[in-house]
Order: C-alpha cells, then sequence, then structure tokens
C-alpha cells in the first residue's frame, strides 16, 4: 500500500487535537472535524501553544509551527472526506455516538479508506461490524499528551485484514511513535492494567488510606511513575476513567473491574479533571 498523506480525524478535543498535530508535524494533510466552530477554534489554539511549547524546547524549528498548522483544515463538513485515504474517530467515549459517527465517516470517504478508532476500551470488532468495511476498520490507540507519549497501540480487530495492519504500523513509525499490536478484548493491554490501578487509588482515597498527595507521591517516588495515579486521572478525564472502567466491569464480567463510587460521584458533580478545572485537584 502506498504511503498514507491525507487523513481525517474525527473530534478537536485533547485527543483529536493531538492526533492531528502529530501527522501535521510529520507533513500528513489532515482533515480535523467537529460539530462546531468553537470545538475546532479550541481544538487548534491547543496544538499552537503545544507547537510553541515544543519551539520553546527547541524540539521544533519555528517555521515548521506554521507549517504544521497550515496543514490542518479545520471543518463541520463531513463531505471533506472523500478524498481521505485514513479516517481516525477521536470522540468521546460512548459506543452509541461512535456508531453513529462511523456510519458518517463510512458514507463519506473513499471505499478503500482505511477506518479507524482511537477507543480507549471499545470493543474495535463491534464499531467495525457498524461499518461496510470490518476488514479495514483497525484501532489506533494513541496515548495522552499525544505529542509527547511514544506509544500508539495498534489493536487488530477479528477481521482486520492484513495489508490495513501492515498500513497502519508503518504509518505510526512514520510519525516517531512506537506501534505495538495487540488483541481486541476489553480495554485492550493499556486500559485493562492502567485504569483498575487508578481506580485502586480512588478506593484508597475515599477509604482514608491517605489523601491525594500522598497516594501520588507514594506511587511517583516508590514506584518511579511519571504522575501519580489521581493526577494521571485528572490528566485522561474522570468521565472517561469511568467509562472504561464500565466497559471493563459490564465486558469482562468480574466484580474486580467495579468503578469506584468516589470516580462517579466527581463525574456526576461535572468535576471531570483538568479539563473543568477540577478533579482530585484544582487547576486554573
Ligand atoms: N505538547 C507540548 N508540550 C507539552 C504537552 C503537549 N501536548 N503537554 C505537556 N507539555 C509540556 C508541559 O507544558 C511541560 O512544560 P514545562 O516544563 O515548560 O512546564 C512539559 O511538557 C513537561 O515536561 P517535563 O520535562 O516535565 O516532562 P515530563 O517528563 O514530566 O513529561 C509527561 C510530561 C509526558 C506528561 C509525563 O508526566 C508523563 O509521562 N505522564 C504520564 C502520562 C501517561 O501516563 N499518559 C498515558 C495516559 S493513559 C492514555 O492516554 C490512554 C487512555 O486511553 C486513557
Amino acid at each position: 500500500m502506498a504511503e498514507i498523506t491525507r487523513v481525517g480525524v474525527i473530534g478537536a478535543g485533547q485527543m483529536g487535537n493531538g492526533i492531528a498535530q502529530v501527522f501535521a508535524m510529520k507533513g500528513v494533510h489532515v482533515v480535523m472535524l467537529d460539530v462546531n466552530q468553537e470545538a475546532l477554534g479550541k481544538g487548534i489554539g491547543t496544538i499552537q501553544k503545544s507547537l510553541s511549547k515544543l519551539v520553546e524546547k527547541g524540539k521544533l524549528e519555528p517555521h515548521a509551527m506554521a507549517t504544521s498548522i497550515a496543514m490542518i483544515t479545520p471543518t463541520t463538513d463531513y463531505a471533506l472526506l472523500k478524498d481521505r485515504e485514513l479516517v481516525i474517530e477521536a470522540a468521546t467515549e460512548n459506543l452509541e455516538l461512535k456508531r453513529k459517527i462511523f456510519q458518517q465517516i463510512d458514507a463519506a470517504a473513499p471505499e478503500g479508506a482505511i477506518l479507524a478508532s482511537n477507543t480507549s476500551s471499545i470493543s474495535i470488532t463491534t464499531l467495525a461490524a457498524g461499518t461496510k468495511r470490518p476488514s479495514k476498520f483497525i484501532g489506533m490507540h494513541f496515548m495522552n499528551p499525544v505529542p509527547l507519549m511514544q506509544l500508539v497501540e495498534v489493536i487488530r480487530g477479528l477481521d482486520t485484514d492484513d495489508a490495513t495492519y501492515n498500513a497502519i504500523m508503518a504509518l505510526a513509525t512514520r510519525l516517531g511513535k512506537t506501534p505495538v499490536a495487540c488483541n481486541d478484548f476489553p480495554g485492550f493491554v493499556s486500559n485493562r492494567i492502567l485504569l483498575p490501578m487508578i481506580n485502586e487509588a480512588i478506593y484508597a482515597l475515599m477509604e482514608g488510606v491517605a489523601d491525594a498527595q500522598s497516594i501520588d507521591q507514594i506511587m511517583k517516588l516508590g514506584m518511579n511513575h511519571p504522575m501519580g495515579p489521581l493526577s494521571l486521572a485528572d490528566l485522561i478525564g474522570l468521565d472517561t476513567c469511568l467509562a472504561i472502567m464500565q466497559v471493563l466491569h459490564r465486558d469482562l464480567g468480574d466484580s474486580k473491574y467495579r468503578p469506584c463510587p468516589l470516580l462517579k460521584k466527581y463525574v456526576d458533580a461535572g468535576h471531570l479533571g483538568r479539563k473543568t478545572g477540577r478533579g482530585f485537584y484544582k487547576y486554573d
């Protein structure tokens, strides 16, 4: 398969704008789609800040900032997907929403285009079955913050063909990332292991084993984790953490994956972490 040079990214939120940015920095043209101009404006603003930071740190040439931004076409119109070779969905972690989005992508993108989801836990096989091209469907799971993280978890659905798998492994490598493959199972590998740890940290907080700072410090200094589990939950988004735990709990059917009631309480209160200014910590 020829090198992929035109992609679509659905969603301009924290994952979508990060994915659009890493493609643009490698000279891949991106159509970045969201439901309104406000969401698109916020996404472009985040990309601009991230690129400035990379320039500041000497990781990006100053002139590359403008050329990267110029590689991104923000839009609300699915018709712009008509010439894309790959479309990656990075919407909210909700099966029904993703299904509807994939119906629109499937109708708009060319027949031969690969469809990918950046889902953190929803079944790739289930999402693929809702399209007309399950053999060209794959999971391409980037980590947050996308411009800084090395891993892309590549998930093969039941019907993903070898050409699709090989094209995505090659593309992730071209982005400067390290793709690692796994099979389609709830939470894949990353969130099957990460989220129960975060959930357990929230139980420790709820039960008064220690306060949030102490839990995070113990895990940071004691295990050499770059961030404590509660700060990391705030970075991922508490709504996303809850959605992943619900998938693990429901689809693996084991009570050890039950979401902590304190996590649910924070989500019910609208305290979703960094993105709302408050989670287990407060942010400016
Ligand atoms: N673009 C550019 N710069 C960014 C950035 C971005 N998107 N995000 C953060 N930065 C900058 C910060 O502003 C900060 O700058 P200053 O130093 O000027 O304040 C800098 O990066 C951080 O630099 P550090 O030298 O302090 O970097 P670090 O070594 O602390 O790394 C980190 C930061 C990469 C976020 C690190 O703390 C880390 O690895 N944390 C864990 C992240 C993680 O586990 N991610 C996976 C989440 S799970 C997931 O994504 C999957 C899922 O489905 C839920």
